[in-house]
């Protein structure tokens, strides 16, 4: 979910509103706000996008200079009006909005129904704020102690603001394990989950630390821990760029950010490799440079596409690096007691940085003595500052639900980590990290070059874009290009598909294969091209349709596929930076013909902070 708050001298509604719609990312099946104006509470929140929102509530009274916004990604209780944020107490004096679980609502609500308390949704929120209500009744207390202590007696994660109709110019905030950051302007605080909302009016902000609590009036913040110790707030100052989060002419995020692969591989790359002298530099990790040389084994934790990057990572450092390394779902990784030791990194990957299950692993694995990477794209995100050390992905704000510019730029950083432990470890020469450095420079053009079929790539989605089902197939490091094929098409076309090992193909999936059903194949030219023939050539025997990423100026799989989607070629060790990128092509063309809404894809969020 996605939360933003504001109290000032501006109007709060267009300020909120335009929040909404930046942190729609976060999550988009309903929208609401709550504004305060003169001592008048007004909610209004509604099933639906954010600028259903605005429609509905466009004739409304919207006056009040403080007010908070909420777009939610359903959890407890389907997205609908009613259960659409903010919720209110029983007095109707306090309105809240949350992102995260409570954990223990059901109990809570138990015993708050049975002191008389009822309740108009089926959300987990509702119940805090009506517990923090009976808190505040109880002891007559301020709004801030009221939350302060009901907070006490909630297990979960949150991220929540808090409005009391009798204190009219205060906000009071709270985190604990899903992100806030305060914007600190003239006479006006923001308060949102990402700095997105906040960048166009200051680029003064504070993160709000777990356990923290923030009181803002129109002068002042005062920032506590939840056991009620003051801190001394720190302001830093925000790197991003308003042009970052619009379109720039493009139809879609997704495909603006396609198009700025060739930009944030380079932006990644930018001061880390000095080809001449066959160096990698990564500062953000160079303190552990002696742990790396006595490693048992690196872990690597991720979700969804961030775990495809880990998996070509594995395949990455085993080569250079020779290190084993295994790739870990965190939400399974998380809850089977794994075997760690002080001998072992954990690498996290996540474009967010605030993905709870990578988060808890991570946690989980601090605890029991390993040393952790962040590998994560949003700076200062949770992730990153729980972390030892890490690597920035630099790949700017991604915005489109459907990971592309933050996954090329994950394998990216991944490939200069497997080089920097393969040169600390001496398991590379200089002459070889000379040639691959070299190669490695060239590749923003190399994927500025593979970007130039789209308009072919336009052509093939016309002729699949009904297809029901489609298998992708790959070996080596063409495997996790072939799942991150699968998940993209998956996600935004809602075209059923699956990523295969190629040579696993005849042990299940080939049962599926008809003239109907499309086989997208990585028929690079490497160390697997004449396995991959085999297996096209099987996949042709049963009339399927098969569309070839290959090697420029390939001949030999032209005569079998239907249609062949060339890339330059390159070093194999780069082969996942550039196959990558037709696929990306493939699944936003053919879900734009589908008309699937691409930058927001049903059910889907792009920042999982519940569990
Ligand atoms: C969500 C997003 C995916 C993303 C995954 C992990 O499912 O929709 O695009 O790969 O979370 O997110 P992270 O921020 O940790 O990379």
């Amino acid at each position: 979910c996605g939360i933003v708050g504001y109290i000032g001298h501006r109007d709060a509604w267009p300020i909120i509103i335009k929040g909404l719609k930046r942190l729609e990312y976060r999550g988009y099946d309903s929208a609401g706000v709550a504004l305060i104006d003169h001592g008048r509470l007004s909610i209004y929140k509604k099933a639906g996008k954010v600028k259903d929102l605005e429609t509905f509530a466009q004739d409304e009274n919207l006056n009040g200079t403080a007010g908070m916004g909420h777009t939610r990604w359903a959890t407890h209780g389907a997205p609908s009006d009613r259960n659409s944020h903010p919720h209110t107490s029983n007095n109707g004096r306090l309105s809240i909005i949350h992102n995260g679980i409570i954990e223990n609502y059901a109990s809570l609500k138990e015993e708050l129904g049975s002191r008389g308390h009822i309740f108009s949704s089926d959300t987990d929120t509702e119940v805090l704020v009506h517990l923090i209500e009976e808190v505040q009744e109880m002891e007559q207390l301020d709004l801030a102690e009221a939350v302060r202590l009901a907070l006490a007696e909630v297990i979960g994660a949150y991220a929540i603001v808090v409005m009391d109709k009798a204190d009219p110019d205060t906000l009071v905030a709270a985190r604990k394990g899903s992100p806030m950051v305060v914007g600190v302007g003239e006479g006006e605080y923001f308060i949102a989950s990402d700095a997105t909302p906040i960048v166009e009016y200051t680029k003064n902000v504070i993160y709000l630390k777990d356990n923290e609590l923030a009181v803002l009036t129109r002068q002042d913040i005062l920032i506590k821990r939840l056991d009620n110790v003051i801190q001394t707030p720190k302001i830093h100052e925000l790197e991003l760029k308003l042009e970052m989060l619009e379109k720039g002419g493009y139809d879609h995020f997704m495909l603006k950010e396609i198009y700025e692969q060739p930009r944030s591989v380079k932006d990644c790359l930018r001061g880390r490799i000095y080809p001449e002298q066959g160096l990698v530099q990564l500062g953000g990790i160079k303190e552990y440079t002696e742990k790396l040389k006595n490693l048992d084994r690196i872990i690597i934790v991720a979700c969804g596409t961030s775990w495809h990057a880990g998996l070509v990572g594995e395949y990455l450092i085993e080569e250079y690096a020779r290190i084993p390394v295994e790739v870990e779902y965190a939400s399974e990784f998380r809850y089977r007691n794994p075997i760690i030791s002080e001998k072992d990194l954990v690498i996290a990957i996540s474009q967010s940085g605030e993905t709870a299950d990578t988060m808890a692993a991570i946690e989980m694995a601090k605890e029991k003595g390993a040393t952790i990477f962040g590998v994560c794209n949003v700076v200062g995100a949770s992730i990153p500052r729980t972390s030892h050390a890490g690597v920035y992905t630099h790949a700017g704000p991604e915005i489109g639900v459907a990971s592309t510019k933050a996954f090329t730029a994950q394998v990216t950083v991944l490939t200069l980590i497997a080089l920097y432990m393969a040169q600390q470890r001496g398991k590379i020469s200089t002459s070889a990290m000379t040639s691959l450095l070299t190669e490695l420079d060239h590749i923003p053009e190399k994927i500025q070059e593979a970007l130039s079929s789209d308009s072919y790539i336009k052509e093939i989605a016309a002729k699949f874009k009904d297809s029901r089902n489609c298998l992708f197939l790959g070996r080596g490091s063409g495997f996790p290009v072939a799942l991150e094929g699968a998940l993209k098409l998956k996600e935004i076309s809602y075209i059923h598909a699956e990523g295969y090992p190629a040579a696993e193909m005849k042990h299940g999936p080939i049962a599926l294969i008809d003239e109907e059903m499309p086989v997208v194949f990585i028929a690079t030219r490497n160390s697997s091209y004449e396995k991959v023939i085999s297996n096209i050539q099987e996949v042709k025997a049963r009339k399927g349709k098969v569309i070839a990423i290959v090697t420029e100026g390939d001949t030999e799989v032209r005569q079998m596929a239907d249609y062949c989607i060339e890339i330059p070629a390159s070093d194999e060790a780069f082969l996942p930076l550039l196959a990558t990128i037709p696929l990306q092509l493939l699944s936003y063309h053919i879900a734009v013909m589908r008309g699937c809404n691409v930058d927001q894809p049903r059910n889907l969020a792009k920042s999982v902070t519940v569990e």
